[in-house]
């Protein structure tokens, strides 16, 4: 229940899942002491910032930093090291050599120089991730043609796109954003492609038509690049001519052989429309046919393939061809795919209702919460929606973004971002050193925060949405001190106990019997919350604290004139003239704690209450106040 770091107990827990998939055989035969050979010329030739530690030959499927073999461990098949400090050029001959290889990724490292070309050629190659490093030169044009994932992108690669591409009847993503490729775009016809990025490089000319559905976004940055879904061509001056002369002059001019040109255009536009909606028509027809009564809607998601984790050959899974995939929320810039997540470096955070949160930190440094989801018990296509939903949901400055997800069988990861500042529990509870205890100001624009963040799920979302497991480790502050609130919609996936159980004091009596949660009972839990942040007191049973259980019988068993004294935690007795505001909070409180569900507020209401607290004249006051209270902790 602590979502607090515990540095002394930290572990590698998510490298454990993969354990169970690397199987232990102790013989190292030719080809594996070949790749551990291939495999230490790198190391020795490549300057690293980071230790590899590829010493004994004899364990390079069991201790080598980055190394993963297959199954059953007769060869090398996927080397990970980003982030590690690798500088200068890839020799030839060396990562070239480990032909058993299906995992390459060396992103976010110095490498420079040529791309070797007996690299993206290895046969077994399926992901390639090379992005934000220096190479230059030519991207090599013998590519393997398993390969799934071709990321290059923010190096200093130039020349032209190759032609052999188009040969990659695999590949799923191609990211060639942010370097100096020039040239034309080849017309390739890729039927797996998902996602294209070719933006801020110096492409020049048109666009070609298989490529036509990929956004904007993916072209950018091109000033010579035309045609849908850019500008159309003859909008851009002509590179050739050295006086950008508009279209529109010409056809003004009454060039006839502009006028006839834009025309003949006009039409094949005209046309090509016209068939693509007759096609999209004929395609929405069968879909509606073929989905007919489960009325699925298509997610609008970023889907990135991981490699084999737990499949053998997921390249080719072609039954089920949305298994092991981590989805990924729109406006998600993260660059990391779940073979990554699960080879962090993870923290357990705490038990929370639906399972354990872990903080794991990826290679190149970015720091998460990933939650591994236990009793759900909504099905998969269930989960998808509900998923769909908040992302939508989720973005608000007062709600934790949820940046990912994944979902098999024995498996559901939520992915969030990380919160540095720790959950309100955490801020509240805990005494330990070095923590000074939240003043009033600060609680005071967390509970607004929190009410804000509420109020979004509940009145932007739809009628129905609820959050229904309102509480203090569930709200976290993030970098301006302000209030967010955690695992919104999970409370529907979930089996009804293990949401109860572990939040017993929150709940609103009536959830009890009628084993539903609503908005009003949101409402109680938010009053729960609020009390807790007025008395420090906590409503959880939680070792160490002996304090009662139903806050809200407690403070209303208090009489009114004794509240000072008696209710409010002694922390916040240090300021001088918050009383009144602290009154007036504890009545918002009480109203949000009443019985019946139909009297309480509505949590829009509770907002403008809260805003009410603060009268203008009051704010200098209390801002000069806080400063000095920051020079004596
Ligand atoms: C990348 O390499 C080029 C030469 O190929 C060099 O001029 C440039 O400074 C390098 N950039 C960085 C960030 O190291
Ligand atoms: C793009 O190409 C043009 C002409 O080929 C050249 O003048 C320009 O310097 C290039 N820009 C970059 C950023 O490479
Ligand atoms: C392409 O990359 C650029 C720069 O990284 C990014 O801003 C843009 O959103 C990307 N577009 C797509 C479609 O991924």
């Amino acid at each position: 229940m602590r979502f607090h770091g515990h540095p002394a107990s930290s572990f590698l827990i998510l490298p454990l899942l993969l354990s169970s998939l690397l199987l232990d055989v102790p013989l190292l035969d030719a080809d594996l002491s070949s790749d551990a050979h291939a495999l230490q010329d790198f190391a020795t030739r490549v300057l690293h910032a980071r230790k590899l530690d590829w010493d004994s030959p004899t364990r390079v499927c069991h201790s080598w930093v980055g190394i993963t073999c297959s199954p059953d461990g007769s060869r090398v098949t996927a080397v990970r090291l980003p982030g590690f400090g690798l500088y200068g050029p890839i020799p030839r001959n060396t990562l070239g050599k480990l032909d058993g290889l299906k995992v390459l990724s060396l992103r976010s490292n110095y490498l420079s120089g040529d791309l070797p070309d007996d690299v993206p050629s290895i046969p077994a190659l399926q992901y390639l991730y090379l992005q934000h490093n220096n190479f230059s030169g030519g991207i090599p044009s013998s590519l393997s043609t398993r390969l799934s994932v071709l990321d290059l992108s923010h190096n200093s690669f130039s020349g032209s796109i190759p032609e052999t591409l188009q040969s990659l009847a695999r590949l799923t993503a191609l990211k060639l954003e942010g370097n100096s490729i020039s040239g034309t775009i080849p017309s390739l016809n890729l039927p797996r492609l998902k996602s294209l990025n070719l933006s801020s490089n110096n492409l020049t000319g048109s666009i070609p038509g298989s490529l036509h559905e990929f956004p904007s976004s993916s072209f950018a940055g091109n000033s010579l690049l035309c045609g849908e879904p850019l500008s159309p061509c003859s909008m851009i001056p002509n590179p050739s001519s050295t006086t950008s002369q508009e279209p529109a002059k010409a056809l003004r001019d009454g060039n006839p052989d502009g006028n006839r040109k834009v025309r003949t255009r006009t039409i094949v536009v005209i046309a090509v429309g016209c068939s693509l909606a007759i096609f999209l028509l004929v395609v929405v027809i069968l879909v509606c046919c073929l989905k007919k009564g489960d009325g699925i809607a298509v997610l609008k998601r970023k889907e990135v393939d991981v490699g084999n984790v737990t499949s053998k050959d997921f390249g080719s899974g072609v039954q089920e061809p949305e298994k092991n995939k981590l989805f990924f929320f729109e406006g998600c810039d993260y660059n990391f795919d779940l073979e990554d997540l699960l080879r962090a470096s993870a923290e357990v955070l705490g038990k929370g209702s639906y399972g354990t949160a872990y903080k794991a930190i990826l290679d190149e440094g970015t720091t998460l919460v990933v939650k591994r989801l236990r009793e759900v018990v909504a099905g998969r296509r269930e989960f998808d929606q509900q998923m769909e939903t908040v992302g939508k949901a989720g973005r608000h400055p007062n709600i934790v973004p949820l940046r990912a997800y994944y979902y098999s069988k024995d498996e559901k990861l939520l992915v969030y971002e990380y919160m540095p500042h720790g959950s309100l529990f955490a801020r509240l509870h805990d005494k330990g050193q070095g923590r000074t205890p939240l003043d009033w100001d600060s609680r005071l624009k967390v509970s607004l925060g929190v009410a804000k963040g509420i109020a979004h799920i509940h009145l932007e979302t739809g009628a129905r949405c609820v959050h229904g497991d309102i509480k203090s480790t569930n709200v976290f502050l993030n970098q301006e001190n302000d209030g967010c609130v955690s695992d919104i919609g999970l409370a529907p996936l979930m089996t009804f106990s293990a949401a109860i159980s572990r939040s017993i004091g929150y709940n609103a009596p009536e959830v009890f019997e009628t084993r539903k949660v609503t908005q009003k009972s949101d409402v109680y839990s938010f009053g729960v919350l609020l009390l807790e942040m007025l008395t420090g007191k906590t409503p959880l049973k939680y070792a160490g604290y002996d304090d009662i259980i139903d806050l809200p019988r407690w403070v209303r068993s208090v009489v009114r004139e004794e509240w000072t004294a008696e209710v409010f935690d002694v922390e916040l007795l240090r300021y001088d003239n918050v009383e009144e505001e602290m009154v007036q909070m504890l009545q918002i409180a009480l109203a949000c704690v009443t019985r019946v569900p139909d009297a309480r507020p509505r949590i829009d209401e509770v907002v403008k209450m809260i805003e009410e607290i603060r009268q203008p004249d009051m704010k200098d006051r209390l801002s000069s106040g806080t400063e000095s209270n920051v020079q004596t902790p």
